[in-house]
């Protein structure tokens, strides 16, 4: 990768032809790997997505990275970071290839309704300390043919304009915005700036979803992400309610 314009972010880079899963590998190394380092590869054999599902990662069609993070914040802010990604991803497509993608909250990157990005945020930590972070992104880019199953649910970058895009500038540029994002939250605190972004590429704000907890579904309207990047309800009985992530699924759109 070059041009690259970050100041900790990738500036260790680890770089595969072929692994399993670059989130696994993150995991393995644990805390032999520095903070900031990203583990790419062309492709990987069991990529994971949420919920235990398999991600597609075919050789050469996609971005399939790992960013590797030891940040000194509470646990229960680690998916914080899973937003700062969405937000990094998002404005880099508008700014690289000129489509407006939206954020199905707080994990899925979807374009015309069809998913173009994933984000698995894991960490291991203990009740006050996170160990490590790693927050894994997989990105269709150049992949042109999807199977049956999924052709319905999935899609690529190639597939939306038509044309080929270069992972390297991708790469490079969605680092570059996840260090300001992530310093600024670091440094400040607060997540703003994230969420400012979230909301503009919000693909649920201000429409009804289906919140889907263990068993009970419950509608609502998406009223506001607040700036804790929760969301902020309107449920059908006319009450208000603050959902977290990883409570719950988004579904209905
Ligand atoms: C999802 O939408 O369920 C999340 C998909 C995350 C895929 C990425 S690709 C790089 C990293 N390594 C993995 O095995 N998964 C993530």
């Amino acid at each position: 990768i070059g041009r690259l314009q970050t100041q900790t972010i990738g500036r260790n880079i680890i770089y595969f032809e072929s692994i399993d899963s670059t989130n696994d590998y993150c995991k393995q190394k644990g805390n032999d790997l520095s903070h900031g380092t990203v583990v790419i590869s062309e492709e990987q054999l069991l990529g994971r997505g949420r919920l235990g599902r398999a991600w597609a990662s075919p050789k050469g069609e996609g971005i399939w990275m790992s960013i590797f993070l030891k940040p000194h914040i509470p646990p229960l802010e680690g998916t914080k970071l899973t937003q700062i990604a969405a937000a990094a991803v998002c404005s880099t497509i508008r700014n690289v290839v000129g489509i407006d993608t939206l954020i199905k909250w707080p994990n899925d990157i979807v374009f015309n309704g069809k998913k173009l990005c994933g984000i698995l945020t894991e960490m291991s930590a203990e009740l006050n300390e996170i160990h490590y972070l790693i927050v894994g992104v997989g990105i269709n880019v150049n992949t042109l043919y999807f199977s049956e199953e999924i052709s319905d649910v999935a899609t690529s970058i190639a597939v939306e304009i038509g044309k080929t895009v270069d992972r390297k500038t991708l790469v490079t540029n969605i680092l570059k915005v996840f260090e300001e994002l992530y310093e600024d939250f670091i440094i400040k605190g607060s997540i703003k700036k994230t969420i400012a972004i979230c909301k503009e590429f919000s693909a649920i704000l201000n429409k009804k979803v289906n919140i889907i907890r263990g068993n009970s579904i419950k509608e609502g309207l998406v009223i506001d992400i607040t700036e804790e990047g929760n969301l902020l309800m309107l449920m059908e009985n006319g009450e208000k309610e603050v959902i977290q992530s990883g409570e719950v699924s988004v579904r209905g759109l």
